[in-house]
């Protein structure tokens, strides 16, 4: 194992090509509309809870619980400060703690227990307490129960809770010290626990849980199962440091615990490896950040998708990877056992167990079978199976991800929480649409398809590039919005931004599952599943435009110039996976030449002389597979000006050009002697005024960031350098 793990590190170090797809398009925060929460002085905003059916989204921070509307979160109903006592803080930074940071109430289990009532968790100054809040008065009914074992102490330790059936089902630690790390069920009939030993939980961090339940219409009578998602320290390989490995572990539902053995403790506790790495195992991803578990009733079973990273810190590297429910029960069902085999020198190391198997099968559900055997419950279990399961809760087969390689593999991204969604497109197949923040408080949101992944959009979420710390998806289509949790604050997104593809081709090229054209009204929309029957609305999720009909624009800007002067021609696009092409009376523009200098928002002509006047497009190609879509973005039409005067402009544009900020634009400059003033701004509001001066600063920097292109190009002649804007906004 040792040598595997050194190999991902050169791996890493060697393989420095290129790793994952580039989003299509990139969405700066301004870009788009999202609706924010966040108060003043309230601070880490990490438990989120969203009541569909009250359309109501609960907000566990630092302090205080939030009631807000989920369809717009900006829009406050409750609060309520759940504050620690003066007593217990002074008592919390006696035993070292930092009073003003860690000695106060963090909120970290928010659950449903029933119509009126939410169960709630804090950390309260390292004493954790949890009480039921009433959702009619937003008050605590005051219990005040001790927390432990439920909530951890300190706030920057891991914790998962899930509620099934109104009991509490948590991993966190159990102790002020954080060293006790358990997984147990609060319950007044059976509380159960995890063992204190190692073999069962090792230095633990927990990331998620959650219930799948037993399919009614299996005849074998199997019972619900709550899974654990979390990273440990592995006691399976030598290794000369800590060795993390991210597991699976699940318990079951009736499980009562053993009579004598195991007595209070999990009797059906057993936990597996989560592989992720790639074929050639070159890259293996060891830690877990997050897990979701895809459940649809369409589903013929749930899907997790987990995102993972290497144990090295200093790499920036992440992945998804996607497990069937089917191999998980089977390695639980039918794999083998590991056991610990204790070597010279007091070294334990865990090798495949190859012995008798105790019946009824250690750390099996009471089924039918089991019922047939006349083993009804946990508690009259024999000791021999219990004492197994005692010493074994590991399995030594692993769990296999889906196509046994990741679903995306992603470089320079430290991906952090993921939810997924399943959404039907147009012509039937089915999409699970991935949304995966960073811990740079962006999103990617990716598909995949025949030809591997797809990034289609990736949207900054917090403009302090925050990491997101929860993500959060409802499922109401037509109002479906996914919500983000960072220190900071909350973040409310729509699953799609329609409205930002103004074309079919745009529109269809974005190959979102989740958008349409629609011929009639001339618009991207949402397609909900209502209107399935509307067939005249185009997608393609493979990319294929070719049924748009768009009408090309027929908007362009007229400009004038006079010999020898520079010419910018504005033109962008949005998406990364597109070029822009310029065509010069209908030929390819071979902007290489030294007279032109390609930007990227604008295309320079130098040295203006009677032979480039005439009619310039900016085309944006795209390609998919092997068509390639092509959109005019912008027209411009040079003509030379007759009379030779100093001032020069571009006169009128022939059309308005649409509301759009990076519309084009142009000035023309010349180069000679005096200042000149290009006046065109009563005219065309879009259109900046250029200053151009004789030597004053040189071209690269007075400018942007934009070295890398400038490096690629081109020298130009020094005579025709220099400009300044008197906005700054030349390459804008
Ligand atoms: C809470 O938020 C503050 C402010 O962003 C941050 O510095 C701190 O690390 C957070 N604490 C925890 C436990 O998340
Ligand atoms: C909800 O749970 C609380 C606490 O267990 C209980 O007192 C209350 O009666 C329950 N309410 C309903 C409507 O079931
Ligand atoms: C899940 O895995 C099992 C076993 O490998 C396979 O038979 C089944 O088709 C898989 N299901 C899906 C949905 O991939
Ligand atoms: C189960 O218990 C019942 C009643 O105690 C007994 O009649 C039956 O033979 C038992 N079955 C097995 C498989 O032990
Ligand atoms: C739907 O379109 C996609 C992309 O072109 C294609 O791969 C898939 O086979 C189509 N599905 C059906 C059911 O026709
Ligand atoms: C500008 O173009 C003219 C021909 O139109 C040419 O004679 C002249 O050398 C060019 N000047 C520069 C600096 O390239």
């Amino acid at each position: 194992m040792a040598i595997i793990v050194l190999c991902t590190a050169l791996g890493l170090l060697l393989g420095a090509a290129a790793f994952g797809p580039v989003p299509r398009i990139t969405w700066e925060h301004k870009e788009v509309h999202l609706v924010h929460f966040q108060e003043p002085e309230v601070f880490n905003y990490s438990t989120l809870l969203l009541s569909e059916d009250k359309d109501v989204l609960y907000v566990g921070a630092r302090e205080v619980i939030f009631a807000l509307n989920s369809l717009n979160i900006a829009e406050k109903q409750h609060e309520l400060f759940w504050k620690v006592t003066e007593d217990k803080k002074t008592k919390c930074a006696d035993k070292g703690k930092s009073k003003q940071t860690e000695c106060l109430n963090y909120i970290r289990v928010l659950q449903q227990l029933n119509d009126t009532f939410l169960y709630v968790c804090g950390t309260n100054a390292f004493q954790p307490a949890c009480d039921h809040l009433n959702l009619m008065s937003f008050e605590l009914a005051g219990r005040n129960e001790d927390g432990k074992g439920r909530c951890p102490f300190d706030p920057a330790q891991s914790y998962t809770s899930v509620m099934v059936d109104g009991e509490l089902y948590s991993g966190t630690s159990y102790n002020f010290l954080g060293s006790e790390p358990i997984i147990s069920r609060n319950s007044h009939q059976s509380p159960l626990r995890t063992e204190y030993a190692i073999p069962w939980l090792n230095e633990p961090s927990f990331v998620f849980a959650d219930v799948i339940r037993a399919d009614p219409r299996d005849t074998d009578g199997e019972d619900d199962k709550v899974y654990y998602f979390f990273t440990e320290v592995s006691v399976e390989y030598e290794f000369v440091g800590k060795l993390m490995i991210p597991r699976i572990a699940r318990v079951c539902k009736r499980d009562q615990g053993g009579l004598r053995t195991l007595q209070k403790k999990w009797t059906s506790f057993l936990k597996a490896r989560l592989i992720c790495s790639t074929p050639d195992k070159n890259l293996i991803f060891n830690t877990i950040n997050d897990v979701f578990i895809l459940k649809s009733p369409s589903l013929k079973e749930p899907v997790i998708y987990g995102v993972f990273a290497p144990q090295l810190n200093n790499v920036r590297l992440s992945a998804v990877c996607a497990y069937n429910m089917t191999t998980v029960e089977e390695v639980f069902s039918k794999g083998k056992y590991m056991q610990s085999a204790t070597v010279e020198q007091s070294h334990t190391k865990w090798v495949r167990y190859n012995g008798e198997i105790p019946k009824p099968r250690p750390g099996a559900c009471i089924n039918k079978d089991s019922r047939a055997a006349n083993y009804t419950s946990s508690l009259n279990l024999p000791d021999k199976t219990l004492q197994f399961v005692k010493d074994h809760p590991l399995m030594d087969d692993s769990v296999i991800p889906i196509g046994d390689r990741p679903r995306l593999v992603k470089r320079d991204v430290k991906y952090t929480q993921i939810v997924v969604d399943r959404v039907t497109a147009l012509n039937g197949s089915v999409y699970d649409v991935m949304f995966i923040s960073t811990d740079r408080g962006a999103l990617h949101k990716a598909i995949s398809c025949e030809n591997g992944i797809h990034i289609i959009e990736e949207i900054q979420l917090f403009p302090n590039f925050e990491p997101v710390h929860t993500l959060l998806l409802s499922s109401k289509k037509g109002k479906q919005y996914l919500y983000a949790g960072s220190n900071a604050g909350v973040v409310q997104a729509p699953v799609a931004f329609f409205d930002k593809y103004s074309t079919c081709v745009d529109c269809v090229l974005a190959r979102d599952p989740y958008c349409a054209w629609k011929p009639q009204e001339s618009a991207c929309v949402e397609i909900l599943q209502e209107s399935e029957g509307e067939r005249d609305w185009i997608q393609n999720i493979g990319g294929d435009a070719s049924s748009c009909s768009d009408k090309v624009k027929e908007n362009s800007l007229q400009h004038t110039f006079k010999h020898g002067s520079t010419a910018e021609l504005k033109c962008s696009q949005k998406s990364n996976l597109a070029q822009v092409v310029w065509k010069f009376k209908d030929d390819v523009l071979k902007v290489e030449s030294p007279k032109y200098r390609l930007l990227e928002k604008a295309l320079l002509i130098f040295n203006l002389s009677e032979g480039d006047s005439g009619v310039y497009q900016c085309l944006s190609e795209e390609k998919v597979k092997n068509k390639k879509f092509s959109q005019v973005l912008a027209k411009h039409v040079l003509e030379l000006k007759k009379v030779q005067r100093i001032t020069v402009g571009p006169t009128q544009p022939a059309m308005q050009t649409e509301g759009n900020s990076d519309a084009p634009k142009m000035s023309t400059v010349s180069p000679e002697r005096s200042t000149i003033q290009t006046s065109t701004t009563q005219i065309l509001p879009i259109t900046t005024s250029k200053i151009v001066t004789n030597p004053i600063i040189p071209y690269l920097t007075s400018t942007i960031s934009n070295t890398e292109i400038f490096s690629s190009l081109p020298e130009v002649p020094e005579k025709t350098m220099f400009l300044q804007s008197n906005d700054n906004c030349l390459l804008c």
